[in-house]
């Protein structure tokens, strides 16, 4: 099978597409045929050298498929060959074949493309344990979207449209009219203005119940502030570390130096909340995800889960598609197609 490798730290010149042995499945494990695999920021920070999460290089990243089941391990029912799926993968999605535990997959519903469905696993339930899992939002409580133009920044609007919440978010100005379409009451351009104070005025000096931050450095600490009495803060990204070599390092060094450090005594004065996530690290909680992506394949079903695919780079231009995302290009998702 062909399959994308990031064969060291680096720029996009570091990612190559090579021949690699065909996955068997294991003992519950399905065989996936990819149709199409998601590309995540994770992927791009990954390359750069900035994921410590990520497998020793060289490797395959990806943590997310669509795609037909091509056989079935032993114990899994052989009737799951040939049904198209959606899959969460532990890297190596990003490759012609995966072989995934029966429990990672799930029905790929008709009414979504096999590139559409990629754009779902990460981002919605990203966006679904920040919002709904640990954020708690309730209609009618505000919240702030940081990066809302991105993949995890889309789904976060839809599932905050469907609570009923207002929505304020952050992105670069090209994307405004897009998230206005999409629903978005209030972008800000953080680019060329402060966006604390725009958020301050549009939410009458109050501020907001639930702001998801994946900027992290001094960012969260600014977050932190635009919460009102009652607000939480969720902390799940380094964004503003995103370089590749020295550049990049010394980013993730001043974003760790310039984080905040909160106080307990501070929290219960101001009625704040703060909370982490990383859903990477959730692989030992499968019925639970099992469980929050039911409730996303609901929303497809029902019309607010709408995932957006901005580009489908095949795998030959990986470089491309690296590049797409690293520039702040894409409006949603990008997958990548064998
Ligand atoms: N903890 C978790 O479990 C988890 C899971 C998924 C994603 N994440 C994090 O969530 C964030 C979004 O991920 P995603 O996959 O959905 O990516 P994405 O938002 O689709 O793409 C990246 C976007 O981030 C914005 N951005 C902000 N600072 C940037 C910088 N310094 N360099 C490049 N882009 C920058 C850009 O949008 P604008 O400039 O237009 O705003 C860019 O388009 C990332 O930080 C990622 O690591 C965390």
């Amino acid at each position: 099978m062909r399959a994308v490798i990031t064969t060291a730290n680096g720029d996009v010149r570091v990612m190559k597409v090579e021949e690699r042995p065909d996955p068997k499945p294991a003992k519950g494990e399905v065989l996936v045929r990819v149709k199409a695999a998601g590309l995540n920021f994770a992927d791009i920070l990954a390359r750069q050298g900035l994921y410590p999460d990520g497998p020793p290089k060289p490797c395959v990243m990806g943590y997310e498929v669509s795609g037909v089941v091509e056989t079935v391990g032993d114990g899994v029912d052989p009737a799951k060959i040939g049904q198209p799926v959606i899959a969460m993968t532990r890297f190596n999605g990003q490759a012609e074949l995966i072989a995934v535990p029966e429990m990672q997959v799930f029905e790929k519903p008709a009414k979504l493309s096999f590139e559409k469905a990629a754009a779902i696993p990460v981002n919605y339930l990203t966006a679904w344990a920040l919002i709904v899992a640990m954020g708690g939002l309730q209609r009618d409580e505000a919240i702030l979207i940081h990066n809302a133009g991105g993949g995890v920044g889309l789904a976060a609007l839809d599932i905050a449209k469907h609570i009923g919440a207002k929505t304020l978010g952050t992105a670069s100005p090209s994307k405004h009219s897009f998230l206005k379409e999409r629903g978005l009451d209030h972008a800000i351009d953080y680019r060329h203005q402060d966006w604390l104070p725009r958020l301050m005025e549009l939410t009458n000096g109050r501020g907001v119940e639930l702001a998801i931050d994946p900027l992290g450095g001094k960012n969260w600490e600014k977050s932190y502030r635009a919460l009102r009495a009652t607000g939480r803060m969720g902390m799940f990204g380094m964004s503003v570390a995103s370089a590749s070599g020295i550049r990049g390092k010394l980013r993730a060094l001043k974003a760790v130096a310039q984080m905040p450090r909160f106080n307990p005594l501070k929290l219960i004065n101001r009625n704040r909340g703060v909370f982490g996530l990383n859903l990477g690290h959730m692989w030992g909680e499968g019925e639970k995800v099992a469980g929050w992506t039911r409730e996303i394949m609901r929303g497809v079903e029902e019309g607010w889960v709408r995932p957006h695919v901005d580009r489908a780079f095949p795998f030959a231009q990986i470089g491309d598609a690296h590049r797409y995302m690293e520039e702040r290009k894409n409006i949603g998702k990008v997958v990548l197609v064998p």
